[in-house]
């Protein structure tokens, strides 16, 4: 089995509480991203959306902007954002593309393309994406393609593109064959989040984020595992103190992860932790009704399920991730699918990988390695759902 390397230990959020900044009931922390020259800093903050706005302008130093966001983000968020880039002496254009995964296609991209033109982009312009994953990957793929590549910077405004989406510049869309099939590699120059852009994100997609927080800390981190078992309650319901530090270490994981890999050759693949029966899941559904964090709860159980039975992971890391899990009110059991439907759904995700499956084990709570199995040792011929 490959290993995730020896890592410093570091301070739960708790005992780290020192590297945010708080006064007046503001809290205030920053993430590194270590690229050499695409290095960029992701920063976390509460009810400051035009204080980003003025920030990205700076940094962008672009004279026009494309400000690319999804409705009901625009509605909210949209006019306060767009007056701190404009601050900085931009011109902005809103475009707003309609909500949901079907938007990250090659036909929204082509008019992305045109409203740029439209709007007179060009090579001392940039992009800034503010929404969840869908915006970010749609407006980042358009960002590094455009003129062989324009600026952008990212405002996440989920859970989900908090922990992961927005951090490490995977941007791209999807083909009716497959999801993410054709995308680029483009870091942005900033993420830039506010928490309290959280209170608007209904509970469901709340709780489907925090799948991947609670996947970050376990694969990498069992200090956060535990901490986040004291405070599961209190990040749902939005409490600040639990989910900045909470955001801050779980970005600081996957920056960390992403300096060390940044083009998936092997740490990287950790990130999939429960993504392979996930990504099952996804097909049979048809990316309905299911939504991915949920999934990847799912996927999360089933994998550490196999670790044990594998031998990697000693007996009750899986019932301590399920528990977790189901407090965040996430689902944890695989739909009621015959075996070989999930199978043959998994030998397409082998295909794609160039005929190996790099399944992603726990060692335990804050460690995980991959193997590298056929779809018939992922599910064994008793396995069911
Ligand atoms: N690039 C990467 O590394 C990476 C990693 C993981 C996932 N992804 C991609 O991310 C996408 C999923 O991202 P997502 O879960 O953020 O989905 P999403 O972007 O569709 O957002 C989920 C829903 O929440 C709404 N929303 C967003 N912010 C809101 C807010 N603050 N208030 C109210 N409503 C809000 C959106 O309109 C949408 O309906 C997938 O396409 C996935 O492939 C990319
Ligand atoms: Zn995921």
């Amino acid at each position: 089995m490959s290993t995730s390397p020896k890592r410093k230990r570091s301070p739960s959020p708790g005992a780290k509480a020192g590297s945010a900044s708080k006064g007046r009931g503001r809290l205030r922390a920053s993430v590194s991203v270590d690229l050499a020259e695409r290095s960029y800093q992701v920063e976390l903050g509460r009810d400051w959306l035009e204080t980003i706005g003025r920030r990205i302008g700076r940094r962008l130093e672009a004279e026009r902007i494309a400000l690319i966001t999804v409705p009901t983000v625009a509605r909210r968020y949209g006019p306060t954002l767009a007056r701190g880039l404009a601050a900085s002496g931009a011109r902005v254009g809103r475009i707003v593309v309609p909500d949901g995964d079907a938007s990250k296609s090659l036909a929204q991209l082509a008019g992305l393309y045109d409203r740029f033109l439209e709007q007179g982009l060009d090579r001392h312009s940039a992009v800034v994406t503010l929404g969840g994953g869908v915006a970010g990957d749609l407006g980042g793929f358009a960002a590094a393609t455009f003129l062989r590549g324009i600026p952008f910077a990212q405002v996440p405004t989920t859970v989900l593109a908090m922990v992961d989406a927005s951090i490490g510049g995977k941007t791209g869309v999807n083909l009716a064959q497959g999801k993410n099939l054709v995308g680029a590699f483009h870091q942005p120059r900033g993420v830039y989040i506010d928490i309290e852009t959280l209170r608007t994100l209904p509970p469901r997609q709340r709780a489907a984020g925090t799948a991947e927080l609670v996947k970050a800390a376990a694969i990498w981190d069992a200090e956060l595992f535990a901490w986040l078992e004291d405070r599961i309650e209190a990040f749902l319901a939005l409490d600040p103190k639990v989910v900045l530090p909470a955001l801050e270490r779980a970005c600081a994981i996957k920056a960390e992860v992403v300096r060390r890999d940044e083009r998936e050759g092997g740490l990287r693949r950790l990130l999939n932790f429960g993504h392979t029966l996930a990504h099952a899941i996804e097909t049979h559904a048809r990316y309905r009704g299911i939504l991915h964090g949920e999934a990847v709860a799912i996927g999360m159980v089933f994998a550490a399920e196999r670790s044990e039975a594998l031998g990697f992971s000693p007996t009750g890391t899986r019932a301590r991730l399920q528990s977790l899990l189901e407090r965040a009110g996430l689902p944890t059991r695989a739909p009621d699918r015959p075996r070989r439907a999930y199978l043959s759904a998994i030998a397409v995700d082998k295909k794609k990988q160039g005929g190996k499956i790099h399944f992603v084990v726990l060692e335990g709570i804050g460690a995980a390695g991959t193997v590298a199995l056929a779809p018939e040792e992922i599910l064994p011929p008793r396995w069911r759902p």
